[in-house]
């Protein structure tokens, strides 16, 4: 069994020898997917451009296949992985560039709509459990390559961490560090930011609170939130914003992080769109632009924040009150032998969502299908 937990008995040609298999699996798995998007989708450049990507990965990976797992061999796999982590790093982007790409040209039907909505969930979601895989690797046995990598995340601590989870990831520190960056873009947008009241458990401390967690994935999901929150806030109010609460709590099962805003809420007829790729109400950011970091325009920001939190079991859901505020909780899991790796199947169930147009919508509440999605055997366990 693997688990992502190598580093008390890490070893590298283990790690070689799974990923050599798993990284194509996964890799082929949304190759085939993205050939059964819509054709005009397909023959956008952007998304021309990304299967590229994925094709040429999968070859690099595959060429590994019959090696020896000797140390040239493990340090030539190490450099290889590092290169396809850098040629991916534009997917998000150029995949959303792509759908742009179609809906500037095309006219595009609530059933293309939804196949594309459903086919991002499980594209980002892949992506970011091949970035996952990959950065343990890299991480835990790339020498100088992982110490550049823990800086560039913000990890550099004595090293505590194993690859990218940290066993002791402090939650109120990286919700600060959230906190700061964002107000840092409010600040240059609006010239003033919302304070932010932290809390545990309603009362306020500045303590820390400990989990086993993968920090730059929390701190993804929490810069999002205080970006959407901030702006919210700044647009209500011209003068004197009121401050962002952010109130930690941990159960017995879940440790959940709640952001209260007073930015004026969201309606509630437009609330089934905010997790979808591409609603935004912001405006679209210039391409002129595209050297400075917009405080929001594309409307990814909620999609894959939530795909992060779900990724390890844990989830994220909107509350508002129109006229008055929003509340956002991340849900996370308290014990991490329950954080099991989220994938997308990748079978015949899944590839007929592509062909069949949307139910029409009754009026109870929707199921998810059974079959979007598998727990897998790397957690963030200790005893995995
Ligand atoms: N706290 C909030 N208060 C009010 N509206 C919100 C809040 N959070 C999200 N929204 C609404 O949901 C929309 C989608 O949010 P999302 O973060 O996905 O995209 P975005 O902020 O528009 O762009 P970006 O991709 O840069 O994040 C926002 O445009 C905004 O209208
Ligand atoms: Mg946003």
């Amino acid at each position: 069994m693997y688990s992502f937990f190598t580093g008390l008995n890490a070893c590298e040609r283990k790690s070689f020898l799974f990923l050599r298999k798993e990284l194509p699996v996964r890799l082929a798995n949304i190759m085939k997917e993205i050939a059964l998007l819509p054709e005009n989708l397909l023959r956008m450049p952007s998304v021309g451009l990304v299967n590229q990507w994925y094709e040429r990965s999968f070859e690099e990976i595959i060429e590994f296949e019959k090696m020896e797992p000797e140390p040239p061999v493990l340090t030539q796999f190490c450099e290889r992985l590092v290169h396809i982590r850098n040629r991916h790093a534009d997917v998000v982007q150029t995949m959303a560039q792509g759908v742009l790409e179609l809906k500037e040209s095309h006219e595009v039907d609530p059933g293309v709509e939804n196949s594309i909505q459903y086919f991002l969930d499980r594209f980002y979601m892949s992506r970011i459990s091949i970035r996952m895989l990959i950065n343990q690797h890299t991480i835990l046995f790339g020498e100088q390559l992982g110490a550049r990598q823990a800086s560039v995340n913000g990890m550099g601590n004595g090293g505590r961490h194993i690859g990218s989870i940290d066993p002791a990831c402090d939650v109120s520190a990286v919700v600060r560090d959230a906190y700061e960056n964002a107000r840092f873009l409010c600040d240059r947008y609006y010239l003033a930011s919302p304070e932010l009241e932290l809390l545990q458990n309603g009362s306020p401390s500045n303590g820390p609170m400990p989990i086993v967690y993968v920090p730059s994935h929390l701190y993804h999901m929490l810069f999002e939130l205080f970006k959407n929150a901030m702006r919210a806030v700044m647009e209500s109010h011209e003068n004197s914003p009121p401050p962002i609460q952010v109130n930690l709590v941990r159960g017995r099962e879940d440790v959940s992080v709640k952001m209260s805003d007073r930015g004026g809420g969201i309606p509630r007829s437009v609330s089934d769109l905010l997790f979808k790729y591409m609603y935004s109400t912001a405006p679209q950011p210039s391409k002129s632009d595209s050297h400075t970091v917009p405080l929001a325009g594309y409307g990814y920001g909620l999609p894959i924040s939530r795909l992060y939190a779900r990724y390890f079991h844990g989830d994220l859901v909107l509350m508002s009150c129109e006229g008055f505020g929003t509340d956002a909780v991340i849900y996370l899991k308290a014990l991490s032998n329950e954080a099991n790796e989220l994938l997308p199947i990748f079978n015949r169930t899944s590839s007929k969502f592509y062909r069949t147009s949307p139910a029409p919508a009754d009026w109870s509440a929707p199921v998810a299908p059974a079959h979007t999605c598998r727990r897998d055997k790397p957690s963030l366990s200790h005893k995995a």
